[in-house]
């Protein structure tokens, strides 16, 4: 309990860059409806304020998943804790997540996600860290904000469950 946050993205530019990318998406989807699916828990602050900000009809759903199995090496399995209310047949999927990290969790949905016959499937992401990248194949339609490899928390991402709540992005140190 002795680590101390540090600001990396203040609350202003995050809500700043979350209008911009919801105009962005708003121009791009024009006169269709988008169906957003939020990653639980982690995307959920990010995808409320994104659907806020959006001009398009929206309709919403949530899925919640863990890595599959314990110990060190990811299998790159994802296990569905909590699986989709509706059916994606026909629909312009958005996918919203917290991070991309390793890309393993986002490769495994956007797989089984494919074989329900969305009629297109797009990712949207609040950050992204490049760096850490293992699945090369995973290509982000939408980012706000690109960081370095430190560990992030606030805005919905969490350490130790803690920290989802505050409403800037800051790094954990010890
Ligand atoms: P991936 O499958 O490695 O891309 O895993 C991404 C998941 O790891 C995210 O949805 C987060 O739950 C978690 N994660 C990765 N990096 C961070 C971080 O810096 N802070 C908090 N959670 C993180
Ligand atoms: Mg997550």
């Amino acid at each position: 309990m002795a680590e101390t946050i540090r600001i990396l993205i203040p609350e202003e530019e995050v809500n700043r860059r979350i209008s911009e990318i919801a105009a962005q998406i708003s121009r791009d989807y024009e006169g269709k409806s988008i169906h957003l699916i939020c990653i639980l828990k982690g995307g959920v602050f990010f995808t409320c304020e994104l659907a806020k900000r959006l001009t398009i009809p929206v309709s919403l759903d949530f899925m919640s998943v863990s890595s599959y199995g314990g110990g060190t090496v990811s299998s790159g399995v994802v296990k569905i804790v909590k699986d989709l209310d509706d059916p994606l047949e026909g629909k312009e999927v958005l996918i919203v997540e917290d991070i991309i990290d390793s890309g393993r969790t986002l490769a495994y949905l956007l797989e089984i996600l494919k074989q329900r016959h969305p009629a297109g499937i797009r990712l949207c992401t609040l950050l992204d860290k490049p760096e850490r990248r293992v699945k090369k194949q995973v290509t982000v339609d939408y980012t706000c904000f690109t960081i370095p490899d430190e560990f992030v928390v606030g805005y919905g991402l969490d350490y130790d469950q803690k920290y989802r709540n505050l409403p800037y992005i800051g790094v954990v140190e010890q």
